[in-house]
């Protein structure tokens, strides 16, 4: 089955640009594969590679050439149909990714063929060989970046950008603390809290290959790398007589690991939860209150990304930041396992599994 994309026909672009009549020229190439979904449930059944019509360029269209997008837990929860945003039926999987620009319309004026460009926000419906986008749903990034770097660039390193210097001020030499250290976001924390001279305490489940996980996140930068068994023992303190007790805990996780965590926060420091891979809540002892005077909160990027719609500077700013740290080499991709689309349901599979330790990423 062929699904056009166009008003009222599809959604998952984030943008349905209106069909206009096409040109002969236009119809050769107007063709594009993606990973359609149109019900919820497990991605591995209900994804389908499917041949689209690409909407017209028209004024304000841009047209993408996919080059690479990764699949991350918010994109299968959207599949399944239990994150807090879902995209209308049929969809089109992914919200990250990298493209190139192919051709713009006549009004387009932040980009053009050749650039490279990432999702502005989610919802863009990335796991797709090319689109016809709106230019306000992208963003352009330099095309002197690795590929993978650009195609990670818009959802973890930024959550890991805001978390570290929103919450707390923190100064060269503070501490924080993660658990799931070793995941995508992790792995960018470890890295930009390096850049800003943080020192950082870093927690992850205990695993057969767990001394290569540990090189790989102490050759990022990480100063401590410890499992979740060692965040309970008493040999926390001899850790703290080299390294401040944190002010920041960042909770990817929940349940005991996120208690255990708080209990070596400083007093009045912050969590922020951004993430609850174990499926648990988070429980907090009530001394952690009282005597702590802890904060608890959470962070949310495609809340941030919404409330700065009148300050669209401020994500720019932010992604030449990143950029930024990315030409200095303060800032790599996580460690990625690249499959070509066609292969997608061997990556799907390998993204849902337990200490996998690598991002999959389709290759259009
Ligand atoms: N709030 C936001 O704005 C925001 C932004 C980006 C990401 N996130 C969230 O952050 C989380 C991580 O995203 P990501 O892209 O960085 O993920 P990722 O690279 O796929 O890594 C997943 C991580 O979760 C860990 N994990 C999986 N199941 C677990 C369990 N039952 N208990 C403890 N740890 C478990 C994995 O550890 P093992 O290696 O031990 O399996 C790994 O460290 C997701 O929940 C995602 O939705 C939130």
């Amino acid at each position: 089955m062929r699904l056009a994309v166009g008003m009222g026909l599809f959604r998952g672009a984030g943008t349905l640009l209106s069909i206009f009549p096409r040109s002969l020229a236009a119809a050769a190439s107007a063709r594009s594969q993606a990973l359609v979904y149109e019900r919820h449930g497990e991605p591995v059944q209900v994804l389908q590679l499917k041949d689209l019509e690409r909407a017209e360029l028209g004024h304000s269209g841009v047209h993408v050439k996919m080059l690479a997008a990764p699949i991350n837990p918010a994109d299968i929860n959207m599949i399944q149909g239990t994150y807090a945003i879902l995209s209308d039926l049929p969809a089109v999987g992914g919200n990250e990714g990298v493209g190139q620009v192919v051709e713009v319309g006549s009004h387009v004026t932040s980009m053009k063929p050749g650039d490279w460009v990432i999702p502005a926000d989610a919802g863009l419906g990335t796991w797709r060989t090319s689109a016809v986008f709106s230019e306000e749903t992208l963003v352009k990034v330099p095309r002197d970046i690795p590929l993978l770097s650009a195609a990670t660039l818009s959802v973890n390193p930024c959550t890991a950008y805001r978390m570290l210097t929103d919450f707390e001020t923190l100064a060269p030499g503070d501490s924080i603390i993660q658990n799931a250290a070793n995941s995508g976001v992790g792995q960018a924390v470890i890295q930009i809290a390096a850049a800003l001279g943080l020192k950082t305490i870093n927690v992850i489940r205990d695993r057969p290959n767990l001394q290569e996980v540990v090189d790989r996140l102490k050759s990022l930068g990480a100063d401590h790398v410890i499992t979740e068994e060692m965040l309970r023992k008493p040999g926390m303190k001899d850790l703290f007589k080299k390294v401040p007790k944190p002010r920041l805990a960042l909770n990817c996780v929940g349940g005991k690991s996120t208690t255990e965590m708080l209990r070596h926060i400083q007093h009045k420091g912050t969590m922020v939860t951004y993430g609850g891979m174990a499926k648990q809540p988070v429980t907090v002892p009530v001394s952690a209150f009282i005597f702590k005077d802890v904060k608890l909160c959470g962070f949310w990027m495609t809340q941030w990304k919404k409330e700065q719609t009148q300050n669209k500077d401020r994500f720019t700013g932010m992604i030449l930041t990143l950029c930024n740290l990315i030409h200095k080499g303060q800032l790599t991709a996580p460690a990625c396992t690249e499959v070509p689309l066609k292969d997608y349901r061997i990556a799907l599979e390998a993204s849902m599994k337990p200490f996998i330790s690598t991002k999959q990423i389709l290759i259009m």
